[in-house]
């Protein structure tokens, strides 16, 4: 059930809420405006500052109880130096409403200063990100653990009507998070190719857009060996997703944003060892993204065309797989020699990334579970980003930036073509273990024709294996952000 959230110009005193949470930079004194609702606590958040037991840090909370007026609790949250910054609030309020849930509240206020539109929409972001939860698979207790999930927000603002905006907005894209991670973490014997083709068709009903959707036999036809080749160890049909969003000039050529959607990357024959295998059911990542962002382009009503690809299958051994050694030909028409069939989401986005040509895309961005070598490189702080453009890299990472998703511009030398130089066909999968992140992205390049381009690849960024106190274990949202920031930039 979606959070409610509803802006308010009230004192901080007067809300009867049973949690007001109050965000403050580091360092502050007590706030004018809190003034009256300390009064009523006993000074208990002067002092509180005055001790400095609570510094304003990033991610510090304190929480503050036992008061006989007012609100029932107070949370103070952090938001460290970067108070202006929307991405710090959208951090608080997530801390927030993972802490609402475990105290038990299903409700609470939130103050944070004179609350622009801007800043509610990022503090209602992050309250539907951190109050988001993936409980389908549980059954739910009757015992009185508290874990509560959040309903109702009251946003003190001093201009109602500006913060309500901003709350549409956070809502539209906390919504687009919401899809993304889901389709995440839900296991692979759900989140089937099958299944992201049904969320397309969803979406597409709900904001009238066009859906189209290959399956294997479509994609036999327009001669996608190099998608099929991963495809063909598996006996679930693959599918070549494309959703068309047209609110911009008919003429205006659309954005085009491409997913990974590996369901289950067990490694194919080129078999990946036992010990956390379980999180390869993340390699759709990137296509989780693509659906998630058009969701929420959607609610924005952004005024451009975009079109979001998702290519989608399994990668499993059998005795149908392809094998190490074996040349398929691509739809666009270089032959491919596999010598690991676990480089397999290359293999994927090079039939999507020529299948985008026919949507004369004014740029094409794809984002990637691609390599583990990306982890390496960069660890989980930041997605590496490519491409053969360079102003449209800058604007990628801007728009990271903007979204709190940080970027890192990583190399596409020439010197990486040399590593990808097959004995038998035009190129091949691998190429070693040296720069495999830019290797894997060099090899995406040779399918990029006619169009400005940008990869990202999110391995090490679009889920975490252990929980981030903003966020739990598991998908983080990332690349939903990214592209709607993009796309929010090139609308008019
Ligand atoms: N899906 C993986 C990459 C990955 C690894 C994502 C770890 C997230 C966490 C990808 O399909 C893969 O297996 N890549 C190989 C490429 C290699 C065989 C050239 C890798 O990174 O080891
Ligand atoms: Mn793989
Ligand atoms: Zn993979």
């Amino acid at each position: 059930m979606p959070v409610e959230v509803v802006a308010r110009h009230a004192d901080a005193a007067s809300v009867d809420v049973s949690l007001l949470v109050i965000a403050l930079p580091r360092g502050t004194s007590l706030p004018a405006e809190l003034v009256s609702l300390d009064a009523m606590l006993g000074s208990a958040i002067a002092r509180t500052l005055g001790r400095k037991d609570f510094r304003g840090a990033r991610d510090e909370t304190l929480h503050l109880a036992g008061a006989t007026a007012g609100p029932q609790r107070v949370l103070l949250v952090g938001l460290g130096d970067a108070a202006d910054d929307p991405a710090a609030l959208r951090r608080a309020a997530s801390l927030a409403a993972r802490q609402a849930r475990t105290l038990g509240t299903p409700a609470l206020g939130w103050w944070s200063g004179a609350a622009g539109d801007n800043a509610a929409e990022a503090v209602t972001l992050g309250l539907t990100t951190g109050a988001w939860e993936y409980t389908e698979l549980r059954t739910p207790s009757t015992g009185d653990d508290r874990n509560t999930a959040l309903e109702n927000v009251v946003l003190l603002a001093s201009d109602e009507h500006a913060a309500t905006a901003g709350i549409a907005r956070g809502l539209a894209i906390g919504e687009g998070m919401a899809i993304a991670r889901r389709l995440a973490m839900m296991p692979g014997n759900l989140c089937t190719p099958e299944y992201l083709a049904s969320t397309a068709r969803e979406i597409a009903q709900r904001h009238g857009m066009t859906v189209t959707v290959l399956g294997r036999a479509e994609m036999q036809r327009e001669k996608m060996g190099s998608l099929l080749s991963v495809a063909q160890g598996t006996p679930q049909d693959p599918k070549l997703i494309s959703l068309e969003y047209r609110h911009g000039a008919p003429d205006a050529k659309p954005i085009v944003f491409v997913g990974k959607g590996l369901c289950f990357d067990s490694g194919g024959i080129s078999i990946k060892p036992a010990s956390g295998m379980e999180d390869m059911k993340f390699d759709m990542c990137g296509a989780a993204g693509v659906l998630g962002a058009m969701e929420a382009i959607a609610r924005l009503d952004l005024a451009l065309n975009a079109v979001g690809l998702v290519g989608s299958t399994t990668n499993m051994p059998s005795g149908t797989a392809v094998n190490p050694g074996d040349v398929v030909q691509s739809h666009l028409g270089p032959f491919i020699e596999v010598i690991n069939t676990d480089a397999e989401g290359r293999l994927v986005l090079a039939d999507v990334l020529s299948y985008a040509r026919r949507f004369t895309p004014a740029v094409v961005i794809d984002a990637a579970t691609l390599t583990g070598a990306c982890v390496v490189a960069l660890g989980h702080a930041a997605t590496g980003v490519f491409g053969n453009d360079e102003a449209l890299v800058r604007e990628v990472l801007d728009a990271g930036t903007r979204a709190g998703e940080r970027g890192w511009h990583l190399p596409l030398f020439e010197d990486y073509r040399e590593q990808m130089k097959s004995d038998v066909a035009d190129i091949r999968n691998s190429g070693g273990r040296a720069a495999g992140a830019s290797t894997a992205a060099i090899f995406l390049r040779e399918f990029v024709r006619d169009f400005p381009w940008v990869h990202m690849d999110i391995a090490g960024t679009a889920y975490s294996d252990k929980d981030l106190g903003h966020l739990p274990k598991g998908p983080t949202g990332v690349p939903v952000g990214t592209f709607v920031e993009f796309a929010r930039g090139r609308s008019s």
